[in-house]
């Protein structure tokens, strides 16, 4: 077995922290001990339909954010999904055994078309077996995702495994889930609400670009209450998200600090967002001075780029022949 490991990201902004310990942390990880294939996920992002501008510019953006983020194109093949057109034939061919049911079944399908019912379109519905291609075009085992990209991974194996089954082959692993365990952490926005992400709304996210006032800005505006009444008591979401925050951008003691004052009630929620907005500024601002950096040299963009279409061309080239003869296309 192989230690090949593939995981994508859809360019539809810019990245924020929750996208960073969610995601990028654990692929700088995985860089430095596995076979890592890591892809800007483009042709996924065409669902939404968004402007060839809109596209371009965030497809370059977000390269160059997992650039800035310290993705060494050295260690893993970094490349973008377009540039790989093997993935679009084999998402051609596991399509004639994706069957309708099974996707209509999809709870992320079913979520999308209730909240788009004018954009119910066939690249919504086969998104899993598009996912399925870019894991199988690298014959990959392993796929670091969150949670909510399980389904999906279960709808890879059972292609993978229909495919082997139909062909009589063990051609395709069944590619499972890398969990991370405890170090899977959920980055709470600063809504009050849930976790943090680019379509919760304004102000929610703190992305990686962010200058110092705006962060400050965002932090300052978090949602708060009127404090606590009684000591000990169990905080609200809105301030448990901000004592998570601190846990993941502050030291451990101020952390501590603030949640004893929260449970001795002389908790002053100004002074907690100062300081969280302080360690927010030192943790993002080396990460957004690289991306300035990165951003503005498109020669080393297009360099990225071409010597990760490089890899994951040579590595998709050799399974899509395979998977040609496989299926009885024989070069005449
Ligand atoms: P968004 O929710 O902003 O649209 P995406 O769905 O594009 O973000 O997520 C891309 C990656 O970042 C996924 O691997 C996802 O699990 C991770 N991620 C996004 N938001 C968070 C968060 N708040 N906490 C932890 N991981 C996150
Ligand atoms: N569907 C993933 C997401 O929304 C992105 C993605 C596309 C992906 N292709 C993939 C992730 C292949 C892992 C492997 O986050």
């Amino acid at each position: 077995m192989t230690n090949r490991i593939v995981s994508g990201i859809r360019p539809t902004g810019n990245l924020h922290l929750g996208n960073y310990f969610g995601a990028v942390k654990n692929f700088l990880k995985l860089q430095e001990e596995s076979d890592c294939f890591f892809f800007i996920a483009d042709y996924h992002s065409l669902t939404t339909h968004p402007t060839p501008e809109n596209l371009n510019y965030n497809v370059k953006q977000v390269l160059a954010e997992f650039v800035a983020c310290g993705l060494d194109p050295e260690k893993a093949t970094l490349y973008i999904q377009s540039d790989i057109p093997e993935t679009a034939e084999l998402y051609l061919f596991l399509n004639m055994n994706a069957y309708l049911g099974e996707l209509m079944r999809v709870t992320s399908f079913k979520e999308k078309a209730r909240k788009n019912p004018n954009n119910v379109n066939a690249g919504l519905l086969t998104y899993p077996t598009l996912m399925a291609a870019d894991i199988l075009i690298h014959r990959a085992e392993k796929v670091p995702v969150g949670k909510d990209q399980e389904q999906h991974l279960e709808m890879t194996r059972t292609f993978a495994s229909r495919f082997n089954r139909m062909y009589k082959t063990d051609f395709f692993p069944e590619p499972v889930a890398y969990n991370f365990g405890e170090e899977l952490v959920k980055v709470p926005g600063l809504d009050g609400s849930g976790k943090m992400g680019k379509s919760e709304g304004e102000g929610n996210a703190i992305f990686l670009i962010d200058d110092e006032k705006t962060i400050s800005k965002k932090i300052m505006r978090a949602v708060t209450d009127a404090g606590p009444t009684e000591a000990n008591q169990t905080p609200p979401q809105a301030i448990a998200n901000l004592f998570a925050l601190l846990d993941i951008v502050s030291t451990a003691d101020t952390a501590a600090f603030f949640r004893e004052s929260y449970a001795n009630c002389t908790i002053r929620y100004g002074d907690l967002k100062k300081q969280l907005a302080v360690d927010m500024n030192n943790f993002v601002a080396p990460i957004r001075e690289r991306i300035i950096d990165v951003v503005s040299n498109d020669a080393l963009i297009s360099k990225i780029a071409a010597t990760g279409r490089e890899k994951a061309r040579e590595s998709a080239s050799k399974t899509i022949e395979e998977v040609r003869q496989i299926i009885g296309f024989k070069t005449i």
